[in-house]
């Protein structure tokens, strides 16, 4: 399998490419794909499905599916309209809310997550795509308490700072030190470039994955393979 970093998953993402054969279909081109029948699901609230008349909320009652999301190690079931991201499925629904929503149009990164061990815009998927496959977040790579060693280098070079980007950051980084265990420079840039961070924290964020990617110190655990199911909080 390919392994992306960030910065290709955009690249793809805005190609509307399906190179893994699932869960890149923008909302965009889904809802396109449905023609202004279906333009409706777009709009399709609870409080909007309560105005229709009885025999259209029947047919958008029938659209909401009931699907299982394996999410970090855990099977969940959760009833989405066909709609709904993967993000707001996860954050809203389920209360997994380490992935960030942010741009919530593919362009910040602040919502990647992996998806069958690839990182994908989780705002850029929709729930029902995601649907049997192994999604896995920033939940399940450490705990407050055991910090993997590249989220304790983050907290040394003071890489993070505000909520919403690092999450997306740690989990772009996580899935080029799985990729590479040892990249360049120019590797890290790469794999981060599909993050963004308004306050310019970039040299931290490169400094930080350049030590996490280093031989550790004798007092420093090799917590560093961040693939332990810990239970979501
Ligand atoms: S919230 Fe998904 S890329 Fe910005
Ligand atoms: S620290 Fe989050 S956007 Fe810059």
């Amino acid at each position: 399998m390919r392994a992306y970093g960030s910065g290709q998953l955009l690249k793809d993402v805005h190609m509307k490419k399906n190179k893994s054969g699932h869960g890149t279909i923008s909302r965009r081109g889904f809802l396109q794909g449905l023609g202004a029948g279906a333009g409706a699901a777009g709009v399709l609230t609870p409080g909007t499905l309560a105005k229709l008349p009885p025999a259209t909320q029947g047919a958008a009652s029938a659209a909401v599916r009931e699907i299982e999301l394996r999410i970090n190690g855990r099977r969940r079931r959760v009833r989405v309209e066909p709609r709904v991201t993967l993000l707001d499925a996860m954050r809203e629904r389920l209360r997994v809310t380490g992935p960030k929503r942010v741009c919530d149009r593919g362009e910040c990164g602040a919502c990647t997550v992996f998806l069958d061990g690839r990182p994908v815009y989780a705002c850029m998927v929709l729930a029902v795509d995601a649907a049997g496959h192994a999604i896995e977040t920033v939940e399940n790579f450490g705990t407050p308490k055991r910090l993997t060693r590249l989220q304790r280098e983050f907290v040394e070079h003071d890489a993070q700072q505000c909520g919403f980007c690092t999450p997306g950051f740690v989990t772009a980084a996580t899935a080029l030190l799985r990729r590479r265990p040892r990249p360049s420079d120019a590797e890290i840039q790469s794999a981060l470039s599909g993050n963004l961070c308004r306050c310019g924290t970039y040299p931290k964020l490169l400094a930080a994955v350049r030590v996490a990617s280093r031989p550790a110190r004798r007092s420093q655990s090799a917590a560093s393979s961040p693939g332990k199911q810990h239970k979501q909080r």
